[in-house]
């Protein structure tokens, strides 16, 4: 585990509970954090420099949780160590940097994957299923959001460190909308940017010809309530909890259908599922998840590399603070 800040702090559990994965070391910049962390979390060995823990023998697996900006180096280094490597969302800052990281894997035959822990949820899972299934005809719609006004000191909003709503939390609503209905043929966003380019808010419309479009919300000003809803020619399913997390879902097919509530538990904080299947691809010898292949990661990174192209573009989108 690299970097003992929220997100180590809160998956650190769920690597515990995930049977075919052990939790051996953790590493900071600091060796007091990671001692701290360490000691906390029950993990045997702590390091104070990151590439210490790339170098030690025993180590099969790095779980990048630092701040975005700092991803692809990490996962770089990583990779020439030998490790395989996971890494939590926002995957890269760019495409470009994505891919280049997913050609390294290839080169060096080590496990690349993005952390994007939704794709792994089982109530997530099974609403594919019933997508799959046909319960809702074929899918036309998907409108999704996820907003927090994050206080001013977190890293969130340095955009050195890869900061700003649409990286952070818009890559949830974006995710849903490639899993649903693939890359779009036209992208449309309008936005807010702080004066030093960061962007607080971005409204998203991803259109896929045959009457299919996506709209995606986000924002650092103020919350959007992080549920989801997928529409087909026969009906439609609703995650009224955030999506990302939900343990169950609601499919109504009107005008005659009963609505249906769907539910299938989290495990542990949610993570556990991810971090199984991650250790079992690795076990089965496999470079990438077939849930979370490197191209659906980049291929989201590439709408979101147009979506921060249309909101720069424009000056009129500055905002003062
Ligand atoms: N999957 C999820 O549910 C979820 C939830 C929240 C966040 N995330 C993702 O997890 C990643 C980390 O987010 P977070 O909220 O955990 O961030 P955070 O609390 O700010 O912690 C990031 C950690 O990264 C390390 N770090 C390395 N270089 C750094 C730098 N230049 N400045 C600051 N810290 C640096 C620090 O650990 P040391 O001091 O120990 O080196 C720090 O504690 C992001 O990619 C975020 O999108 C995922």
């Amino acid at each position: 585990m690299v970097g003992t800040g929220g997100i180590s702090r809160t998956t650190a559990g769920d690597l515990h509970q995930t049977e075919n994965l052990d939790l051996v070391a953790v590493a900071s910049r600091t060796i007091d954090n990671a001692a701290e962390f360490a000691a906390e979390f029950e993990v045997p060995r702590a390091y104070g420099d990151y590439d210490a823990l790339f170098d030690d023998d025993d180590v099969d697996v790095v779980y990048i949780g630092t701040p975005i900006a700092t991803h692809a180096d990490l996962a770089r280094r990583a990779l020439l160590a030998g490790k395989h490597v996971l890494v939590e969302k926002a995957f890269t800052t760019t495409a470009a940097e994505a891919r280049s990281l997913a050609a390294l894997a290839a080169e060096r035959g080590r496990f690349l994957m993005e952390a994007m822990w939704m794709r792994f949820n089982p109530a997530f899972r099974r609403m594919l299923d019933e997508v799959s299934a046909g319960a809702i005809g074929d899918v036309r719609t998907v409108q999704a959001g996820f907003g927090i006004p994050f206080p001013p000191s977190w890293n969130i909003w340095r955009p050195e460190l890869g900061g700003g709503a649409l990286l952070d939390m818009g890559v949830y609503p974006l995710t849903l909308a490639h899993l649903m209905l693939g890359p779009p043929e036209i992208i449309r966003a309008t936005g807010e940017l702080r004066r030093d380019g960061l962007d607080v808010t971005a409204s998203v419309f991803l259109r896929y010809g045959e009457g299919r479009f996506a709209q995606a919300l986000t924002s650092l000003a103020g919350f959007v309530n992080p549920v989801a809803t997928v529409g087909g020619t026969e009906g439609f399913i609703a995650f009224d909890q955030p999506f990302m997390s939900a343990d169950s879902f609601r499919v109504e097919t009107p005008p005659d259908g009963e609505p249906r509530t769907v539910t299938v538990p989290l495990e542990g904080a949610g993570y556990v599922p991810m971090f199984r299947a991650v250790g079992e691809a690795i076990a089965e010898g496999r470079l990438e998840h077939p849930w979370r292949p490197l191209a659906e990661t980049i291929a989201v990174l590439e709408t979101m590399d147009e979506v921060r192209r249309q909101l720069t573009g424009d000056p009129r989108r500055r905002g003062r603070g």
